[in-house]
């Protein structure tokens, strides 16, 4: 129908001084009604939300999305102009990022304690079922003390419909939670079934069950912020995936996440300009010259990234937890991809039920959005213990073979040093899936370690030393130095094509370059009709 001038509707005439006749109502006088209880809405709002240190609904739009490019819908809708109520605890629109429409519903603590009631959440469906229709990327603003209290279970149906709204959207349109005040109840699992969620260091919350509850129902004395602050849900739970220093940081990280991202499932991740320069060369070079000799040492794994992305750029997810394992996004060749590399710095890149986790979830949203996958291997296995196989890495290690190998991005995968065992396996082997296979020559590919395979494969010899009272020790090392010669290396993987090539470090960003343009046309293929895997959680 197109927007009606007013000087349209019959029965309304506007005069020369811009004033309205209406012989039905006072349409001016409406519509200043309107803007004023707007504008007294967003200033009780100032008053509220900075007495707390945050800041409003309205002001976070603004960082979000582009200078000028919000548009409001359902301004007032949940509302009561006449009398006085300005809308429900929830905004919603659409605005830009970086040039690229976004999906937000922003929740309003000023009004309600922003919770969430049948206005609220009808305005939220309906603001998710248009981004499904535009396929476009939805973003949470979530500030909200959970289900309206007064309206009893109807506001627990809305609940219902947004969990089945977002389970909807999962995979097909990119899914951020901002956490910018409580979120408490059952209210979490909003921002649990999508793909990031951004806390910020303080005025942060997400529980299931608050600190009374918990006194109450356990006897335990705890804070907010020790409960679940963002600190906590960044480096305990592994609940978080960024630690905002404050909202604007938050914001800004929300903003360079979707920048990595396509919009919607059936689309490639934007392109960048890229021009290589003279520095490039001198950047591969340093790559030959991070990883130590020595097996024992460690190293950070971040500059061996560093060295292979565009500009040296690498945005990490969930940084602070599980840093035995480092995933994040970046760019070769101004095309953006996702990194998943072992961490030698922190317990020497081993694999445990959190890192597992960590790295399954992050290929799983690489996979939806068709970003490569680049591996960088270099992990002495899964970790052994009780602690370990109590806490179920069987069932969470088993999540990232299944990541990998139902992955349909490009894969490509660079074994740096260590790959033992299981590991050397899941962590994107050709076996599993990978589509080019790279060795650095400190390759170290085997079952076992050395020690630990000449304790297993020579145990009668050493215990025959030991009988004899010769020295164990000796003939042990002598063992592990010869396995260690003969079958830790790439040689094997090499013949039986496990691995593509053996390649010199400073080649890395070429190999993976070259690859990744390869494989530029690699396409989903359904090859059943089931509904879906059952995929181990
Ligand atoms: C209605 C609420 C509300 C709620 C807050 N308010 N939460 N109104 N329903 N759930 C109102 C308050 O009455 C108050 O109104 C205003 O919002 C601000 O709240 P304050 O308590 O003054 O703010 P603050 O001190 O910052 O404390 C914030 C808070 C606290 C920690 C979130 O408000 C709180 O504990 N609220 C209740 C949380 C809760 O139990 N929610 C239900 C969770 S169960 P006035 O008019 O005084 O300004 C749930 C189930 C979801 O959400 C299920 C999904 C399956």
């Amino acid at each position: 129908q197109g927007v009606k001038h007013l000087a349209d509707v019959p029965g309304v005439v506007v005069k020369g001084d811009g004033a309205v006749e209406d012989g039905r109502q006072p349409i001016r006088a409406a519509v200043a009604r309107a803007a004023e209880l707007a504008r007294d809405a967003e200033e009780r709002a100032v008053s509220r939300q900075h007495a707390k240190g945050k800041r409003t609904a309205r002001e976070r739009l603004d960082l979000l999305f582009d200078a000028g490019s919000f548009i409001e819908i359902g301004r007032f809708a949940g509302g009561d102009i006449n009398g006085g109520k300005a809308g429900a605890a929830v905004i919603t629109g659409f605005g830009e990022v970086y040039g690229r429409k976004v999906a937000v519903y922003a929740q309003d603590f000023s009004v309600n304690g922003g919770s969430l009631g049948r206005a609220e959440g009808e305005k939220v469906c309906r603001l998710m079922d248009r981004a499904l229709d535009l396929k476009i990327p939805i973003v949470a603003l979530i500030d909200s003390g959970g289900a309206r209290i007064q309206e009893g279970v109807a506001a627990l149906t809305e609940y219902g419909h947004i969990f089945r709204k977002t389970c909807e959207a999962s995979g097909f349109v990119p899914q951020l939670s901002l956490i910018l005040g409580p979120c408490a109840g059952g209210a979490v699992y909003c921002p649990a079934l999508t793909d990031l969620i951004i806390m910020t260091r303080e005025n942060s919350n997400m529980f299931v069950t608050g600190p009374d509850v918990v006194k109450a129902a356990t006897g335990e004395t705890i804070s907010m912020e020790d409960l679940g602050g963002g600190t906590v849900h960044n480096t305990v739970s592994g609940v978080a995936h960024y630690l905002g220093e404050d909202e604007a940081d938050a914001i800004d990280y929300a903003r360079t996440v979707l920048a990595y991202l396509p919009s919607n499932s059936d689309e490639n991740p934007p392109a960048f300009a890229y021009a290589a320069t003279r520095a490039d060369r001198e950047t591969a070079k340093r790559l030959a010259t991070i990883v130590p000799d020595n097996d024992r040492q460690p190293y950070d794994v971040l500059d061996v990234i560093r060295c292979i992305l565009d500009y040296g750029e690498f945005v990490q997810v969930q940084e602070l937890f599980a840093r035995s394992a480092v995933v994040g996004f970046g760019c070769v060749e101004g095309h953006p991809v996702g990194v998943v590399a072992n961490q030698p710095n922190v317990n020497a890149g081993i694999l445990d039920v959190d890192s597992s986790e960590k790295v399954a979830r992050f290929v799983r949203l690489c996979d939806a959005f068709n970003l490569p996958v680049i591996t960088l291997v270099d992990t002495p296995g899964y970790k052994p213990g009780s602690d370990q196989e109590h806490a179920g890495i069987i069932r969470r290690g088993a999540k990232v073979i299944y990541a990998y190998a139902n992955a349909q991005v490009p894969l490509v995968t660079v074994v740096l040093r260590k790959a033992f065992g299981g590991a050397y396996i899941v962590m994107g082997s050709k076996a599993i899936g990978a589509d080019m296979n790279f060795a650095w020559p400190s390759s170290q590919i085997a079952v076992l370690g050395a020690t630990g395979a000449v304790n297993i494969i020579h145990r009668k010899d050493l215990q025959k030393e030991k009988e004899a009272g010769r020295d164990v020790d000796a003939l042990r090392r002598r063992l592990a130095d010869d396995y260690e010669r003969t079958t830790v290396n790439a040689n094997l993987s090499l013949e039986t094509g496990q691995i593509d090539a053996m390649i010199d470090p400073e080649q890395t960003r070429q190999a993976i370059a070259e690859s990744l343009a390869m494989l530029a046309s690699k396409r989903r293929v359904r090859r059943t009709t089931k509904h879906h895997g059952n995929q181990p959680l």
